[in-house]
């Protein structure tokens, strides 16, 4: 199977690249933003035709949730007309489009979403550009599975889990963290498991929610890496109030599967022990 990923050297991206890998029956390219930019027509249309994919992972995106407030018109060129180049492209070459979206499509009033709880549409201009690639690709790609997974972090970063063990041996004496916002953290190594599990089954389509089971706040997950990590940290709870951050995040944009076990798909792994094998990997590759 010739397998296209957008957006190659993110963090997700790279993450499927080296799990998915491991399968000799996969022909992968993880073109770099230099060499498919997917607001580039031309780019887009000139990779499908050297590579010749059978499926893309969509992986590409304008990422940076705070940045994206002041600049929205970059969030909708990369996230929402960016993914509808790519889901045109698929549709035109009867191409499987497996495109990645997020938990903050949902505005955080009435978590925790399934796969069948309507998204308003995001509090912030990344979710809102978010939920409008997703609309796209729904409409200009019938073929297409839409991810939705959260608090990602994996080998390499950046993360939230990289940016908490960098403070901690920067030597700070205390770290606040905010303790109202809950989600689901979620590692690329499992995100890549259930990838593998989808392109095995090449009838599955529509919205699928793959983050790790369990839910936490941010500070609870800045606990949880340091007593996991053995690291004598001190972290204190601080609320959205007293962080402020120009996006404003939601409340709980926990995202549960009621899909995934529907379809016969394994369960995803809880975040905890995802967290624990992730460290275990990743601590002597930080110098821990
Ligand atoms: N990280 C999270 O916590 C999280 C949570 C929920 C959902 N997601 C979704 O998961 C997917 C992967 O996220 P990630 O964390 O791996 O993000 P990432 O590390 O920021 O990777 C995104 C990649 O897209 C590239 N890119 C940006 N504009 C592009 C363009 N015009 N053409 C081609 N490539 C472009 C970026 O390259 P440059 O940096 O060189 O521009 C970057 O390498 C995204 O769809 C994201 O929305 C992520």
């Amino acid at each position: 199977m010739r397998i296209l990923i957008t957006g190659g050297k993110g963090m997700l991206a790279r993450t499927l690249v080296t799990e998915l890998g491991k399968n000799p029956d996969y022909i992968i390219s993880a073109p770099g933003h230099a060499e498919l930019d997917i607001t580039d027509p031309m780019s887009v249309t000139r990779v499908f035709g050297s590579f010749e994919p059978e499926v893309v992972l969509h992986c590409a995106a304008y990422t940076k949730v705070d940045q994206c407030e002041s600049n929205p018109s970059l969030a909708q060129e990369v996230n929402v007309q960016g993914s509808a180049n790519i889901a045109m492209a698929c549709k035109q070459s009867n191409v499987r489009l497996i495109a990645f979206s997020t938990d903050y499509v949902f505005d955080g009033e009435s978590g925790p979403y399934t796969e069948f709880s309507r998204p308003t549409g995001g509090i912030n201009v990344y979710g809102q550009s978010k939920w409008a690639a997703e609309r796209t690709i729904r409409l200009d790609c019938p073929n297409h599975v839409i991810a939705r997974v959260s608090w990602l972090y994996g080998p390499g970063g950046p993360s939230f889990v990289h940016t908490m063990l960098r403070l901690a041996k920067e030597g700070r004496p205390c770290i606040r963290v905010v303790n109202d916002q809950t989600g689901c953290p979620t590692s690329t190594l499992a995100v890549a498991g259930a990838i593998a599990e989808i392109l095995r089954n090449p009838h599955l389509m529509g919205t699928f929610h793959l983050s790790c089971q369990g839910e936490t706040t941010w500070y609870g997950l800045a606990r949880e890496i340091f007593s996991l990590a053995g690291i004598e940290q001190n972290v204190e709870p601080c609320t959205s109030a007293e962080y402020v951050t120009p996006a404003k995040r939601p409340a709980n944009s926990c995202l549960v599967s009621v899909r995934m076990k529907d379809c016969g798909l394994s369960p995803m792994p809880h975040w905890q022990e995802s967290l624990q094998s992730f460290l275990a990997r990743e601590l002597p590759t930080l110098g821990f």
